[in-house]
C-alpha cells in the first residue's frame, strides 16, 4: 500500500534521494578552472529555489518506471539552463533578490552574470550530449531557442498597453512553459514510451508551466517578500503587463483602468503599494487564479494514460500545488 500524497512535503520526500544525486551532480559539474564561474554558479544554485523542474523529471521517470541513470543527469541539465535563464532575467528586470538572498549581479555586476549565464547554457549542452541521444539535444536545443525568443518577446512588450491576453500567454507559453515541456518530454524519450505519451507528457509540462508563471504573476502583486524570496512589484515597477493588469486594463471600471494606465506612463515615479491594493481589491486576482486553476486541470488530464503510481498522484498534485502556492 502506498501512501496518498497531500502536501508538498509529500512530493518532496518521494523524490529525496533522487535529488540528493541532482544537487550533487549539479555541484560536482560546476567546477571550472575559473574560479568566479564557480563562486557566482555555486552562489545562485546553493542559494536553494524550489528545484520544481528536476522534482517533476524524478516523478516522471519513476511514474514511467524508468530503469536507467540519465534522468539525473538530464534534471541537472534543466536545472543548470533554468539558473542561465533567472542569472540573465534578474540583469533584464533590474532585480535586486532572488531566493531570499541578493542577486548575483547585485554582488558581482551585470558582465559577469550574464557571462556565467552564458557558461551555464553552454555547460549544460555538454552535459547533455552524455545522453547521447540526437532526439535530446534536439528537443533542449529548440526549447532554449524558444525561452530566448520569450525574453525577447516581453523585452519588446514593455511599457505596451495594448497588450492583448493572447500575447501575454504565448510570452509565457516561450520564457517558461516550454522548458518545463522539454523536462517532461525528456524523460519521455529517456524512458522509450509511445509517441502519444511523449506528446501527452510534454503537454503536462506546457499547461503546468503556464499555470506557474501566471501564479508568479499574481504573486508579484499578493505575495510577502520574506515567503517569495523576490521583491514584490519588479514586474509592474519595469513597464512588465501580466494578466491582472491586462484583465484591468480591459475589463475594469473607468476609474480603475484610469489608475492602471497612469501608473503604468511612469512606473518608477508611480506608488505600487497603492496599485497593488487597488489590484487586490479588484477581480483581477480572483481572475488570473481561475485562469492558472484551468491550465492546472487541463495539465492533470494530461496524465491519464499513466499506471496508478504514488508518483503519479505526486504529479496529479503538483498540479494543485502549481497554482495555490505561496513562493
Ligand atoms: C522563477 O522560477 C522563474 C519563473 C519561471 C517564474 P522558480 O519559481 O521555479 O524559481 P526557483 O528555482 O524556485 O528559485
Ligand atoms: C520568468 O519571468 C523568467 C524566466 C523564464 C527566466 P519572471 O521575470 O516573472 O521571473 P521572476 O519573477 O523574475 O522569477
Ligand atoms: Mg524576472
Ligand atoms: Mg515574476
Amino acid at each position: 500500500m502506498t501512501e496518498d500524497v497531500r502536501c508538498i512535503e509529500d512530493v518532496l520526500a518521494i523524490t529525496a534521494s533522487d535529488m540528493q544525486q541532482v544537487n550533487q551532480h549539479l555541484t560536482q559539474e560546476l567546477n571550472s578552472e575559473v574560479i568566479l564561474i564557480n563562486q557566482i554558479g555555486r552562489y545562485i544554485i546553493n542559494n536553494g529555489g524550489k528545484r520544481l523542474r528536476p522534482v517533476i523529471m524524478m516523478l516522471l521517470a519513476r511514474a514511467l518506471n524508468y530503469a536507467g541513470d540519465q534522468h539525473i543527469n538530464l534534471a541537472a541539465v534543466v536545472e543548470m539552463i533554468h539558473t542561465a535563464t533567472l542569472l540573465h532575467d534578474d540583469v533584464v528586470d533590474e532585480s535586486d533578490m532572488r531566493r531570499g538572498e541578493k542577486t548575483s549581479h547585485e554582488i558581482w555586476g551585470n558582465a559577469a552574470s550574464v557571462l556565467v549565464g552564458d557558461y551555464l547554457y553552454s555547460k549544460s549542452f555538454k552535459m547533455m550530449v552524455t545522453a547521447d541521444s540526437m532526439d535530446v539535444m534536439s528537443v533542449m536545443s529548440k526549447a532554449t531557442n524558444t525561452i530566448s525568443e520569450g525574453e525577447v518577446q516581453q523585452l519588446l512588450s514593455i511599457g505596451d498597453q495594448s497588450l492583448s491576453e493572447g500575447d501575454y500567454y504565448q510570452i509565457i507559453a516561450n520564457k517558461t512553459a516550454k522548458l518545463f515541456e522539454a523536462a517532461c518530454e525528456l524523460i519521455a524519450i529517456i524512458a522509450t514510451t509511445s509517441e502519444q505519451q511523449r506528446r501527452q507528457l510534454a503537454q503536462y509540462g506546457q499547461l503546468l508551466g503556464i499555470a506557474f508563471q501566471i501564479a508568479d504573476d499574481v504573486l508579484d502583486y499578493t505575495a510577502e517578500d520574506d515567503a517569495l524570496g523576490k521583491n514584490i512589484g519588479d514586474d509592474f515597477q519595469e513597464g512588465k503587463l501580466t494578466l491582472p493588469l491586462i484583465y484591468l486594463l480591459k475589463n475594469g471600471t473607468e476609474q480603475q483602468k484610469q489608475a492602471v494606465s497612469g501608473a503604468l506612463n511612469d512606473p518608477t515615479a508611480a506608488d505600487f503599494m497603492a496599485l497593488r491594493q487597488l489590484v487586490i481589491d479588484s477581480q483581477a486576482i480572483e481572475y488570473t487564479r481561475q485562469q492558472a486553476q484551468s491550465k492546472a486541470q487541463q495539465a492533470a488530464q494530461c496524465l491519464s494514460e499513466l499506471p496508478d503510481s504514488q508518483s503519479k498522484q505526486a504529479l496529479q498534485f503538483l498540479c494543485d500545488y502549481t497554482w495555490q502556492r505561496n513562493n
